[in-house]
């Protein structure tokens, strides 16, 4: 395993991020253990988690796993989803981020957190508010770094501009999804990082399982993710079972089966390979999994294989993004 930079900051993390959204979930508390030391042992020092990962039970798990070694790894959590009924058990607020923070603290059994995300946008409250507090939260020793997920490109470069002016904590990574089924994020966001020197972690790097291989264009395989504890994502699902998808796992099981490799570790090599990103965050619900993921490292697609899965899921240039690509480049 090797380590890389995250964004501007001195912080050296594995290129793979172990993600907890299965602890508690399709993984039991034992095998998501396993999957803790088995990942560790490989070298990975990144674990991203969240507040409402399995109600809580995921960053709980982690924070067990790693007594007495929590200084060995970089611990990512997030916050801003529903954390409980109350009107102010949700959202970016100064009330629902301070106290969301104690209660990771608590969960993960810990004083601090290395790397502590927004979740996703919150139209109700000012960016002014959310920075603020966040701010505190460096300050105080609680959170070391903060980063941001499920932004756009605007959102993010306000937070950004917020931030420089008012000498506030700077998000240092961006948490996007990102995989050969979508690449959207290539059109601003990937960009915007390199621009901005913001690190890139990329989740769902095997587009929850479907680039993997098990699935084909007659079968769904039984009892996976996608396919039931995901329901609530089915225009997620239809958006992936379409002809440029199909082309490309083609093409990755072509390359898989040249290179003598599987899939799954075809799709973590791209995700790895792209200009900006720093480490993408594999997901797992038993070790054969997690080994098989593991193998995502440690070598390297040619310049020609990136070529020819670059083709078959050649992303669509909306406008202006068409239009400054067609006639804004050049002089
Ligand atoms: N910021 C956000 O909004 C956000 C959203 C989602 C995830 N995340 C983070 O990103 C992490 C990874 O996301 P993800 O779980 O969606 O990633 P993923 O790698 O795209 O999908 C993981 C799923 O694919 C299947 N799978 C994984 N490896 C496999 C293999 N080698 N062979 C066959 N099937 C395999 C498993 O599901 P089945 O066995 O059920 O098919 C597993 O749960 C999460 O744990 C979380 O930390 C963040």
């Amino acid at each position: 395993m090797e380590y890389r930079v995250l964004g501007r900051t001195g912080l050296r993390v594995s290129e793979l991020c172990l993600g907890a959204m299965t602890f508690g979930r399709e993984s039991d508390e034992t095998v998501s253990r396993q999957m803790i030391d088995r990942f560790i042992e490989a070298g990975g020092n990144f674990i991203d988690t969240a507040d409402v990962y399995s109600n809580g039970k995921a960053e709980e798990i982690v924070g067990a796993a790693l007594k007495g070694r929590r200084q060995d790894v970089v611990v990512a959590t997030k916050v801003r989803f529903r954390t409980g009924d109350r009107p102010n058990d949700i959202g970016l607020s100064r009330r629902h981020i301070l106290e969301g923070c104690e209660n990771s603290l608590r969960r993960l059994q810990t004083d601090f957190i290395d790397l502590y995300q927004v979740h996703c946008w919150d139209p109700f409250t000012r960016l002014e508010e959310t920075l603020a507090a966040l701010d505190d939260l460096v300050r105080a020793g609680k959170v070391r770094y903060i980063g941001v997920s499920n932004f756009t490109g605007w959102q993010l470069m306000k937070a950004l501009c917020i931030s420089d002016a008012r000498h506030l904590a700077r998000f240092v990574c961006l948490q996007p999804r990102y995989n050969l089924i979508d690449r959207h994020i290539e059109l601003e966001l990937l960009p915007l990082c390199l621009e901005e020197g913001m690190g890139v972690i990329p989740w769902s790097p095997l587009a929850g399982g479907f680039l993997t291989g098990k699935y084909r264009r007659d079968s769904m395989p039984a009892g996976a993710r996608i396919t039931h504890a995901e329901k609530h994502w089915p225009e997620h699902m239809q958006n992936q079972a379409n002809d440029r998808s199909w082309r490309t796992l083609d093409v990755m099981q072509q390359i898989a089966q040249a290179r003598g490799r599987s899939c799954s570790q075809v799709a973590l090599a791209w995700v790895l390979a792209q200009p900006g990103v720093t480490a993408p965050i594999i997901g797992a619900r038993n070790l054969e999994q997690l080994d098989d993921n593991l193998g995502g490292v440690g070598w390297q697609l040619t310049g020609d294989e990136l070529h020819q899965l670059d083709a078959a899921s050649a992303l669509d240039y909306i406008y202006p993004y068409s239009f400054i690509r067609d006639f804004g480049m050049k002089e």
